[in-house]
């Protein structure tokens, strides 16, 4: 049996939704405001959050320890703290890890930025931090004392921030009139367009060695599957593919058909989207 080579980790897309949100952050960012970010589980929230705030950079730096060589010279225009509620946790703690991110950011923007200078200029420093936009993911954990602690930090840092989370979210939030009345912008964050789903898969089709012919009846066919299937969602689309390589392993197949896909579908539980 010859083995599928693995599915590479896949690389982030930029979609149009990813440059909606984009627009959004910075907005919240420009004009100060409170934003809210609610979309459908695994469209692809934290992940543009994180891609956006350059998160994975600056946490990979703050774990090694601050070696400033290490540093990534694009963190000095960094502006954003990605944030992800806990699920339990006292005011305290809360207030506590809000401002240890907000240092960490600070942090990694002040070493790249001494990195850059040269021996004439001084480091850019700025006494309040260089924090101008909060990202918080999963913000329906925060109840009432939790929205209060961040809006604390929020009016305090006059900073931006966005608060991320399940469909439902605005409304929940319009329940404390105090935040609620600073919230500037809404936005709904969607699921991929039909014709992103065909570039995806375009893309997923040569990950698993297959060429894709949209001419070719059955590929058209298997495509429709596909999209029909996933209905725009990114990670039903991972889960479905890792799905599709495995019937294709099992049943030593080399091309990927409707029946494939109706395959792989059937080993998914699939939520309702
Ligand atoms: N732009 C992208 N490029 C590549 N892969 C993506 C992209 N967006 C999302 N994904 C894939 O989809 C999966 C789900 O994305 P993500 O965790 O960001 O969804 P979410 O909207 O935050 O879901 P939840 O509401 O359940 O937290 C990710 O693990 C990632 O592999
Ligand atoms: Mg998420």
């Amino acid at each position: 049996m010859t083995e599928l080579p693995a599915a590479p980790a896949q690389p982030f897309v930029i979609t149009k939704e990813y440059r909606r949100f984009v627009e959004f952050c910075e907005a919240c960012r420009r004009d100060r405001y409170i934003g809210l970010c609610y979309g459908a589980p695994g469209v692809g929230k934290t992940l543009s959050a994180r891609s956006y705030a350059r998160w994975d950079r600056i946490e990979r730096y703050a774990l090694r320890h601050r070696e400033a060589a290490t540093i990534p010279a694009d963190v000095a225009a960094c502006r954003t703290v990605f944030f992800t509620a806990p699920v339990v946790c006292s005011p305290r703690q809360l207030s506590d890890e809000l401002s240890f991110a907000g240092h960490r950011l600070t942090q990694a923007v002040e070493d790249a930025l001494a990195l850059a200078a040269t021996p004439d200029t001084a480091p850019a420093r700025r006494i309040a931090g260089w924090m101008e936009l909060l990202i918080i993911d999963e913000a329906d954990r925060l109840k009432l004392i939790a929205l209060e602690t961040v809006r604390d930090h929020y009016d305090q840092g006059q900073i931006g921030l966005v608060l991320m989370g399940m469909p439902g979210i605005e409304k929940r939030m319009a329940r404390y009139p105090q935040l609620y009345s600073r919230v500037g912008f809404v936005h709904h964050f969607r699921p991929l367009s039909e014709a992103e789903v065909r570039f995806i898969l375009a893309r997923h089709w040569t990950h698993l060695g297959l060429t894709a012919d949209t001419a070719d009846f059955t590929d058209a066919e298997t495509l429709a599957a596909i999209i029909r299937i996933t209905n725009g969602n990114f990670r039903l689309l991972q889960r479905l593919f890792a799905q599709i390589a495995r019937v294709l392993t099992i049943n030593q197949l080399q091309s990927v058909t409707r029946e494939v896909v109706e395959a792989a579908r059937e080993s998914l539980v699939i939520g309702v989207m």
